[in-house]
């Protein structure tokens, strides 16, 4: 099969699970690119065939034909370099990511990058328009797409429409500040179904809905004047476990583990903390956290080190850039203070990595940190745990990551609160071998029994029962 037709599940998201790369030899080529939207997705398209159509990645303006790679058939959607500055990092990340992640920085609000984010989402729509089949399964997925469901059914009618959001919907008072409320929420309420990370993201959506459409709702349900009802419910996202399980058992990857422990100079203890380099995540308290302990001799270079990775994101949006400057900054100066000459106290790795390098990591940190100020889910939390297969290692993790509401025997942080933070580290750092090996026991049963497959599995049985009288079904 080299070129894809028409499909019967389609999978609608802004990236493609490619991206489009210029090779060494300065032949275009594509590579799988990071993210758990990609990794979440991927199985349930190759069981499906579907088709996924999404933004290659890059600022070309040249649509190529659909092409299937590695058995997956995709359908690049390009975004001009115009659509890239006001849909992608204008609409999108400066003004959606900061007002759905509890503004932990300031929203914009620009007329133009509106008007842009309508007309790429009415592209969106129409290519899934011509994609999908007679009474075929759409499913739209993320913030960057919230007007397509609407549109797609003013297109196809016959369609079975889906919508799931990565990241957190927040609260009425917040949402409310949007100058597009209204045409989000009506935009939203095209799908059939409506999945959240939590059933407090549900229950935001249900009441916003209620409040500033003056639609009907009941629990979970919205009722549409034209007779169709909308379900909005919480659907968990999770990772292909038995994928990072067996990746972390892999010979070559245990030998590269024991390969950064050695070269960290063989710490008792390695902290560890992976993220996109945004400021959601909240990297600079932790580190600021982990220097001040150092500074206090309640921790020595000698006995730990903190390794961050954090991974290039979203590089032209102002506040990503001044926070990458910040994390220099930081970096540069607790090591200055605080290092010794073969003995920092924070490693730093400002670029991203292959799984099976991620794996190692895993495998080599004694604490993994995670502590973000506002996250949908956090799925490093998630492979973490799941690569503890020993059930060594301790997992510390913010009380405002989605993934708190499953991971309950993490050590939980506050981290706006810095004590707090430090003697959740300490505690940690300290802990009985048995006390760490049950909680992450618990911990990695419940990821092994909620991976991916068992999320998408119920969204799509889910969607297989929302309007009965649809015939056509498309089952995990
Ligand atoms: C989050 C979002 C995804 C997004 C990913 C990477 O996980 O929920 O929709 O794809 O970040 O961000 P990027 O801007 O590079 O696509």
């Amino acid at each position: 099969m080299s070129k894809p037709g028409r499909a019967d599940l389609v999978i609608v998201a802004n990236r493609l699970p490619v991206d489009h790369v210029t090779l060494p030899d300065g032949t275009a080529g594509w590579r799988r690119s990071p993210g758990g939207l990609v990794s979440a997705l991927e199985p349930v398209m190759r069981a499906n065939e579907g088709a996924w159509i999404g933004w290659p990645g890059s600022g070309d303006d040249t649509e190529p034909e659909p092409f299937v790679e590695d058995g997956l058939q995709l359908v690049p959607m390009y975004l001009s370099e115009e659509e890239v500055r006001e849909f992608y990092e204008g609409f999108s990340n400066g003004t959606l990511w900061p007002l759905y992640h509890d503004l932990v920085a300031k929203p914009e609000f620009h007329r133009e990058w509106w008007d842009c984010y309508v007309r790429v989402n009415r592209r969106f729509a129409e290519r899934a328009a011509q994609i999908a089949n007679e009474g075929a399964t759409v499913w739209v997925q993320d913030y960057q797409l919230q007007l397509v469901p609407q549109m797609l059914r003013e297109l196809r009618p016959d369609l079975r429409i889906g919508f799931y959001l990565h990241i957190p919907f927040p609260p009425p008072e917040l949402f409310s500040q949007l100058p597009w409320r209204r045409q989000l929420l009506e935009g939203l309420l095209g799908a059939d179904l409506i999945g959240f990370q939590l059933p407090g993201g549900a229950a935001n959506f249900v009441r916003l809905v209620r409040q500033r459409l003056g639609h009907k709702t009941h629990r979970d349900l919205v009722y549409l004047p034209d007779g169709r009802s909308v379900k909005a419910a919480a659907f968990p996202i999770s990772i292909d476990a038995a994928g990072f399980i067996e990746l972390a058992r892999q010979e070559s990857v245990m030998e590269r583990a024991a390969a950064i422990r050695e070269a960290l100079g063989n710490p008792r203890k390695i902290f560890l903390g992976i993220d996109r380099l945004d400021y959601t995540k909240g990297i600079y308290a932790r580190l600021r956290a982990f220097a001040e302990l150092i500074a206090e001799g309640r921790l020595d270079v000698e006995d730990a080190v903190f390794v961050q990775v954090a991974t290039p994101s979203r590089e032209r949006v102002e506040q990503y850039r001044i926070l990458r400057d910040d994390i220099d900054r930081l970096v540069g100066r607790i090591n200055g203070d605080l290092g010794r000459i073969g003995r920092p106290a924070i490693s730093y790795l400002h670029s991203s990595y292959p799984r099976e390098e991620m794996a190692a990591l895993y495998r080599a940190a004694d604490i993994m940190v995670v502590t973000p100020y506002r996250d949908g889910m956090n799925l490093v939390a998630k492979e973490y745990v799941a690569c503890r297969y020993d059930d060594q290692g301790a997992l510390v993790l913010s009380e405002f990551a989605g993934a708190a509401h499953e991971l309950r025997q993490a050590y939980m942080v506050n981290p706006y609160d810095i004590n707090g933070m430090k003697s959740m580290l300490m505690e940690a750092f300290d802990a009985d071998p048995k006390e760490t090996a049950k909680r992450m026991r618990a911990m990695r049963k419940q990821v092994v029994d909620n991976d991916v497959t068992a999320w998408a599995d119920s969204f799509l049985n889910e969607m297989a029962q929302v309007r009965p009288e649809h015939g056509k079904t498309v089952r995990p």
